[in-house]
């Protein structure tokens, strides 16, 4: 079985992607093992312990009617107490592990930058922007720097530093090229809305460009670019692209105004950008995937559930990444009616809507798909996936609004199907 899940779970590799050493891919190992241990041994803990502190409790679960009422018992149960510091613990280790082996292999990422650059597609910085404050006053999900680290001269460390670490975050769950959010997106689409073919896409806070590229692979005739106001992930997205051998554009903009002209686009996308966001700025993305938008065409933000669809004590564990993960929006985020926010900025009334695009990946290793041997199809394909690991449910939850008016990109209501 350890063997099946390496082969499952290994990175797939590309030019412009850290290469570890032995001891340093054995100690990347490690910090995945841990954090996959607490996940799946340590967290479900939580429920017994919930279970008894409500019989005991004289007044049950009215003393405990929500998250934040459940977080105040919690927090003096020892029990809790170590699974969230172990999980904090483990989550340093996790980047800590890859800053070594990126910090010998810069050289060689710089020497493979100049070869890479400005060879397909296309990348523009903008060093004037001014980088918002959500993004730079905190290492969001602890990445030592965050997403515009000041101390990356070459612009290109913590687009390197995401790649390898955000695939051991995800414990292999988002696939071998950390795409499992845009595939799953595109197999959504696809299935959906079949006569769609967006002749311009846009992908907001887009990082490394990771679920930016199944849109060029699902619409290979589409002008694709993918947009975000850190310079080192927008290059380093570039540099992976090409590295790839996709033609893909890229550029250091804020999804609040991007500066692209009304229209531009038909889809407008986003993959876990919103919940790093800020209240005042997501009123301003919406408005601006809207002003984006041709007419018919369509915005879809993919992300975690809001609250409201799940019961107090998932909030409660979910909610853990908002006290112990430098998350601080991700509660809040999940509290805000995204639906009304869509109608105020334009998108008809009645058909902004939520759904679930099933993670791409548990479809494939269900298939049995080429690459993933038929024990380790079988752990993720029926695999539970609950409050505290990666895509609760097994899917991700897209909201999905249209812009008013026909569109030249032929996703009419009526071709919708339910596939
Ligand atoms: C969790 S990451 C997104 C991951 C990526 N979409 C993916 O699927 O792999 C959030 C990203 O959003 C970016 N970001 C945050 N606020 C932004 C904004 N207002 N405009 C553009 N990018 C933003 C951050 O710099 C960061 O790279």
């Amino acid at each position: 079985m350890a063997a099946a899940q390496l082969n499952t779970f290994q990175q797939a590799p590309h030019a412009m992607l850290p290469r570890p050493t032995h001891d340093e891919r054995s100690r990347q190992e490690f910090a995945k093992g841990l954090r996959g241990y607490l996940q799946k041994a340590v967290l479900p803990g939580l429920t017994p312990l919930f279970a008894s502190m409500k019989q005991s409790s004289t007044q049950g679960m009215a003393a405990m009617p929500d998250r934040n009422a459940i977080r105040r018992r919690m927090v003096h149960e020892p029990y809790f107490q170590s699974y969230a510091a172990a999980n904090r613990t483990a989550q340093e280790l996790l980047w800590l592990s890859v800053v070594d082996s990126l910090e010998r292999e810069l050289p060689r990422l710089e020497a493979e930058a100049r070869r890479l650059e400005g060879k397909l597609g296309s990348l523009r910085l903008d060093p004037a922007m001014e980088v918002p404050r959500y993004v730079t006053a905190l290492d969001i999900h602890c990445m030592p720097g965050g997403y515009a680290s000041k101390a990356d001269p070459q612009q290109l460390a913590a687009g390197a530093l995401y790649d390898r670490g955000v695939y051991l975050y995800a414990m292999g769950y988002a696939g071998p090229y950390s795409d499992d959010k845009g595939r799953s997106v595109c197999n959504y689409l696809r299935r959906h809305f079949p006569e769609f073919r967006p002749r311009r896409i846009l992908d907001l806070g887009c990082t490394i460009g990771a679920s930016t590229l199944p849109y060029k692979e699902l619409f290979p005739e589409a002008e694709v670019w993918g947009v975000d106001v850190a310079a080192p992930c927008v290059r380093y997205a570039h540099l992976r692209a090409v590295a790839m051998g996709y033609e893909a554009h890229f550029a250091q903009m804020n999804a609040e105004r991007t500066g692209f002209p009304d229209g531009h686009f038909d889809l407008v996308v986003s993959h876990v950008l919103l919940h790093e966001t800020s209240g005042r700025a997501m009123p301003r993305v919406f408005a601006e995937c809207h002003r984006l938008l041709a007419p018919g065409g369509y915005m879809i933000h993919a992300d975690l559930p809001p609250f409201d669809l799940m019961d107090p004590f998932t909030q409660f564990i979910l909610d853990n990444e908002t006290h112990y993960n430098n998350e601080p929006f991700w509660g809040a985020m999940r509290e805000v009616d995204q639906v009304a926010l869509a109608e105020r900025v334009g998108f008809p009334k009645g058909t902004v809507r939520f759904d679930t695009a099933p993670m791409a990946i548990r479809e494939a290793a269900a298939r049995k798909a080429a690459g993933y041997d038929s024990a380790a199809a079988g752990a993720v394909a029926d695999r539970e996936f609950k409050g505290g690991e990666y895509a609760p449910g097994g899917g991700w939850e897209v909201l999905i609004g249209r812009k008013a008016g026909a569109t030249a990109a032929g996703a009419a209501t009526t071709n919708e199907t339910t596939g």
